[in-house]
């Protein structure tokens, strides 16, 4: 208490030194309450969830407390600590503290900080790994911290969306120079609490997150992200936290990145062969890739950027029959049709995609509302593998009823309330395909309601 031996001199000093002893505490626990809280999954099959934070000034413990009901948590689990520089910047303490053991389908409360500055969020478990598990995600990409991002997450947020799936640039920190990077990532931390305390995001990282700045001596590569943004990569046996898998009630979800080696014999080339080959569609059903690049999209940004990586793994998505690939980077929304390109490898073969039944749906989610605006241009005329393409602001939900039917959806901010755009029911590559597989599991599988009334289309 270093202040209080100025106190001493003045009359009635003790009064005023415990005063302001008092104030002192108060405001080192207001700096050191935890801030920029989020969740993301913490193992293979969702009965974890690694919780991340940010202290400022003092690190605090790592600890988080948790139980199922309010106000008693009756758990706790330890976490790491870490921090980085980027340029002069110092960042604060950054916790990662992994809850495991959990029960599928519960809703549990956590604490986190100490006394006066501890703070409370909830979340709530995915149901049991089962082929028939409802559940319903959001998918947001490119978001940014603009006055669209505050649109896009808050038309989110009114959906009843249990998880997001990210489809990478996050903050955008990386448009601003020196010690604002750093700042503007902890400012998109505080901005996604709102949700991202709450419910698991599923995190993939696009090129925003590189952060390659030689001119301020930051030459690693995604180091402010993966300081931040913790995954569960060794729970699918990838080597690197920017590809990995998670399997979610019927879903089972890859993630790759765009800005990592894929070619053949990568880390990434192998970790995906052999994923690819433990996905177990009577388990999850639903098979759905996120990366951030898209393989097929019309518009004139970005175009054809995510053509290598079609090169290398669109024939794995076809024989796998991927159910959706969402990508984000392109600042607009695009939906195509199945279709293929799988004879055209660079130098041979129909340089033109064609309808394929056994393709995935190709999705572009990059419209959440960073300080880059839209991407307004489209190649005209539009091409045939475009269903449904449009420069606006917004997020997507994916409403997984069953084995066989998820309803889809695009909301368009500019509607003022949540307004679903673009309605597609897809039935899934797997079961919905096969008639013979179907009659086996009828007993089983439950009723998807209301399809018609929903849907103006279907997949
Ligand atoms: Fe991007």
């Amino acid at each position: 208490m270093q202040g209080s031996q100025v106190l001493l001199f003045v009359p009635n000093g003790h009064l005023l030194t415990s005063l302001l002893t008092m104030k002192y505490l108060q405001i080192q626990r207001v700096i050191t309450a935890p801030q920029q809280v989020h969740i993301t999954q913490g193992d293979y099959d969702g009965k974890a969830v690694i919780i991340s934070w940010v202290t400022t000034s003092e690190s605090g413990p790592s600890k988080v407390q948790y139980g199922t009901s309010e106000e008693k948590y009756d758990f706790s689990a330890e976490g790491t600590m870490t921090n980085y520089t980027f340029y002069k910047y110092k960042s604060g303490y950054i916790h990662h503290c992994l809850v495991d053991g959990l029960e599928y389908d519960t809703k549990y409360y956590y604490k986190i900080g100490t006394g006066d500055s501890s703070r409370k969020f909830w979340f709530q478990t995915p149901p049991k790994i089962d082929p028939d598990a409802a559940y319903k995600f959001g998918i947001i990409g490119d978001l940014g911290q603009t006055y669209n991002s505050l649109s896009t997450l808050q038309h989110y947020m009114q959906t009843g969306g249990q998880t997001v799936l990210f489809v990478g640039d996050l903050s955008y920190a990386d448009r601003y120079e020196y010690n604002d990077v750093g700042i503007r990532w902890d400012s998109w931390g505080r901005f996604i609490e709102q949700s991202a305390a709450y419910q698991p995001w599923i995190w993939s990282a696009g090129n925003h997150e590189i952060e390659y700045m030689p001119n301020m001596g930051e030459v690693l590569p995604f180091k402010s992200y993966l300081h931040r943004f913790a995954t569960p990569h060794s729970a699918s046996k990838s080597s690197n936290p920017l590809w990995y898998s998670v399997r979610r009630a019927s879903a089972h979800i890859i993630v790759l990145s765009s800005y990592s080696p894929y070619v053949k014999y990568t880390p990434q080339w192998r970790w995906l062969r052999e994923e690819l080959k433990r996905v177990d569609r009577e388990k999850t059903p639903w098979l759905i890739v996120l990366m951030h690049a898209p393989i097929y999209s019309s518009n004139v940004a970005h175009y054809m950027e995510g053509e290598s990586m079609r090169a290398v793994f669109e024939s794995w998505f076809v024989h796998f029959k991927v159910d959706i690939i969402f990508a984000g980077h392109v600042h607009a929304y695009e939906r195509s049709y199945r279709i293929s390109n799988i004879h055209y490898n660079v130098s041979s073969g129909d340089r033109y995609p064609v309808a394929d039944k056994s393709a995935p749906v190709y999705i572009t989610v990059g419209d959440g509302g960073n300080q880059e605006g839209l991407a307004g241009r489209f190649y005209d005329p539009q091409p045939e593998y475009s269903a449904f393409r449009e420069a606006s602001y917004g997020h997507s939900t994916l409403e997984i009823k069953n084995r066989t039917h998820a309803f889809y959806h695009w909301n368009r901010n500019d509607d003022g309330k949540k307004v679903p755009t673009d309605s597609v029911v897809f039935h899934n590559q797997y079961w919905a395909s096969n008639l013979r597989r179907r009659r086996l599991k009828k007993n089983n599988s439950r009723t998807a309601t209301g399809l018609a009334a929903t849907s103006d289309s279907s997949l």
